[in-house]
């Protein structure tokens, strides 16, 4: 059954920026766009790449190994070489903690 894990604050992850976290064996990333707090997947969908390694625009994170492009909060994928799209995860705020549905 999902549950919400306790990751990070939100003190810890700047506007525009990206952190890269281990949870239950997964790795996923949250990104601050703009004060919201999105959770995705860190492994590239095409070839593994890490995803924080990547550049983020917004909603947009493009992966550094090939240039595939995702969109952060639908996981859809926006640019190729990726065919697949990355997972998604919910985001929920108590307090300062940011916690993570896994
Ligand atoms: S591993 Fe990300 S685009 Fe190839």
């Amino acid at each position: 059954m999902a549950t919400f894990i306790k990751v990070a604050s939100q003190n810890d992850i700047a506007d525009g920026k990206m952190k890269e976290f281990r949870v239950e064996g997964k790795t996923i990333v949250i990104a601050n766009t703009d004060g919201e707090f999105l959770a995705f997947d860190g492994i590239c969908t095409h070839a593994h790449c890490a995803l924080v390694g990547g550049y983020l625009d917004g909603q947009t994170i493009t992966c550094y190994c090939h240039g595939a492009q995702f969109n952060t909060k639908t996981g859809e994928v926006l640019a190729p070489p990726a065919n697949s799209p990355l997972k998604v995860y919910n985001v929920k705020t108590e307090g300062e903690d940011l916690l993570v549905e896994v």
